[in-house]
């Protein structure tokens, strides 16, 4: 199974709802600029993740948030704007020009008070924070997304949100077999979650126009 699946009715969709529900938004058409001049990949959420997001952290009530993997921002943008204006939000960024792009696009968006950036291998800053968290969002490198869920087992409290992007891979992830490194990271990580008595979970596969992926959603009940 290809990890990239397109179908143009997705995107269609996608663009749809879009137009529908999400109206055009100066800051976070910026952010996406900023990030494509200055080289980073395409593999932000979509707008409709980045609002489902969003929705999620605010139906949580989320006063702190912690995002892993930073990108342009783009993600921290949505989920930031979700806090009450004391929250906080910590993201942490492996790579220093990912970290200043999303530091332009976040002060443009004016969150900067309410956001601390963490530069370093996630593994490194990890240990430097103090729990608990309300709302955790995992999206950096998949090969260690097992080590990431034991760091957000170990930054929560019982009620505390655990989502994490790109769970199904177009469908590698249900193979036994998967051969990619992040679908093998992906797995381990669910069993993991399989292993962990304190948390309930569930996987909602996602399709639009970033192709078929999905979200794990964990509550962390005891
Ligand atoms: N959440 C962002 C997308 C993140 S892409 C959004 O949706 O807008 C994944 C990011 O994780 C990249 O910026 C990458 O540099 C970062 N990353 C990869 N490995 C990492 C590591 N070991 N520690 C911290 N960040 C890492
Ligand atoms: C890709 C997508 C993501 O959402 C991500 O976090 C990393 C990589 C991708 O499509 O390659
Ligand atoms: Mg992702």
């Amino acid at each position: 199974m290809p990890l990239k699946i397109r179908n143009s009715r997705w995107t269609k969709v996608d663009h749809y709802v879009e137009a529908l529900l999400i109206p055009p938004d100066p800051v976070l058409d910026a952010a996406l600029k900023a990030s494509a001049a200055a080289g980073l990949p395409d593999i932000a959420v979509t707008p409709g993740q980045g609002k489902f997001l969003h929705l999620l952290a605010r139906m949580h009530g989320a006063r702190r948030i912690l995002e892993i993997g930073t990108l342009g921002g783009y993600s921290t943008i949505w989920l930031a704007r979700a806090l009450p204006p004391d929250g906080r939000l910590v993201t942490l960024e492996a790579d220093p020009t990912h970290q200043n792009v999303a530091r332009d696009n976040i002060t443009r968006a004016g969150l900067a008070p309410r956001v601390e950036h963490r530069l370093g291998l996630a593994l490194e800053t990890l240990p430097q924070l103090t729990g608990p968290f309300d709302f955790i969002f995992i999206d950096a490198d998949k090969e260690n997304a097992a080590a990431y869920f034991k760091w957000a087992m170990r930054l929560s409290r019982p009620g505390t949100a655990i989502v994490v992007d790109n769970v199904v891979r177009g469908g590698a992830v249900a193979k036994p077999s998967a051969h990619d490194s992040s679908s093998r990271g992906i797995h381990e990580m669910n069993e993991a979650i399989r292993r962990e008595p304190r948390v309930t979970a569930t996987v909602l596969q996602t399709v639009g126009r970033k192709g078929y992926d999905g979200f794990m959603l964990a509550l962390v009940t005891d």
